[in-house]
């Protein structure tokens, strides 16, 4: 297949542009982060209408216990509020809820919340979303081979992608990021190997349907070539292809 032609099965969004969005209208940084609620929320069905199987979205990074102590504590307490309003709307529509990143640190509300989150949703298949919570790459990479050498285990591609914090899902296809600047800040470095990268200005609380379908349409016009050659893709289409 020289195109990618298909839904992209995996796609992972870096939130950016919170507070942008809420200092242009002179609001707190915290308004900024509830609007962005919303438009995760529009985005969740979405993706699922469209076919996406497994959404992965960056919620609160390890470095982001860095910002002002009174925009952790909103983001905090935004989070229980979301939690108790959305898992059962998000249950009632199919979707399964993991949370990655580490607990440690995290108030025993909040851990007791993502458990009970994720033991409601288990049997659910229409979508997989992962919310990175106190999620950075490279500690997943660390804390996945610090666990296998405690326990004397090889370290190989594939016994760490086991003990990874996302060896539940396929590595993402897509991966796209809003607010205008173009990094990966630390999220998904092991499984961002061989994914589609797509950046828009688009602030996260103006990131619409119509922003998702433009990155769809645009993820649909890239060649993955998963480092074998343009000929060599184009020999393959029509008979067994492997991306
Ligand atoms: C980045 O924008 C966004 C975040 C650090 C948080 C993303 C959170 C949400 C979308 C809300 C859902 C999450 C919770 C915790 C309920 P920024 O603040 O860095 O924006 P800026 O770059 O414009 O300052």
């Amino acid at each position: 297949m020289s195109k990618s032609t298909a839904i992209p099965r995996h796609i992972a969004i870096v939130m950016d542009g919170n507070g942008r969005w809420a200092s242009k209208r002179f609001l707190p940084r915290l308004g900024g982060h509830k609007k962005g609620v919303d438009a995760l929320r529009k985005c969740v069905s979405h993706a699922m209408f469209r076919g996406v199987r497994v959404l992965t979205l960056f919620a609160f990074s390890s470095e982001n216990w860095n910002r002002p102590a009174e925009e952790v504590s909103g983001l905090m307490h935004l989070l229980a509020v979301v939690l108790a309003r959305e898992v059962p709307s998000l249950h009632a529509e199919g979707v399964r809820l993991h949370f990655v990143g580490e607990r440690k640190g995290l108030s025993g509300k909040v851990q007791a919340g993502f458990d009970e989150a994720e033991v409601l949703t288990a049997n659910n298949r229409n979508l997989i979303l992962n919310i990175c919570f106190n999620y950075g790459g490279r500690w997943d990479i660390v804390q996945a081979a610090s666990s296998l050498a405690a326990k004397g285990e090889p370290i190989t591609e594939s016994s760490l992608h086991a003990a990874m914090g996302m060896a539940h899902v396929s590595d993402p296809d897509l991966i796209i990021r809003t607010g205008g600047e173009y990094r990966i800040s630390n999220f998904l470095l092991w499984q961002a190997a061989y994914a589609e990268l797509y950046f828009t200005p688009a602030l996260w609380p103006d990131f619409s349907s119509t922003e998702l379908d433009q990155a769809m349409a645009d993820y649909a016009r890239r060649e993955r070539r998963f480092g074998k050659t343009s000929e060599q893709l184009k020999s393959l289409s029509g008979s067994q292809v492997s991306v």
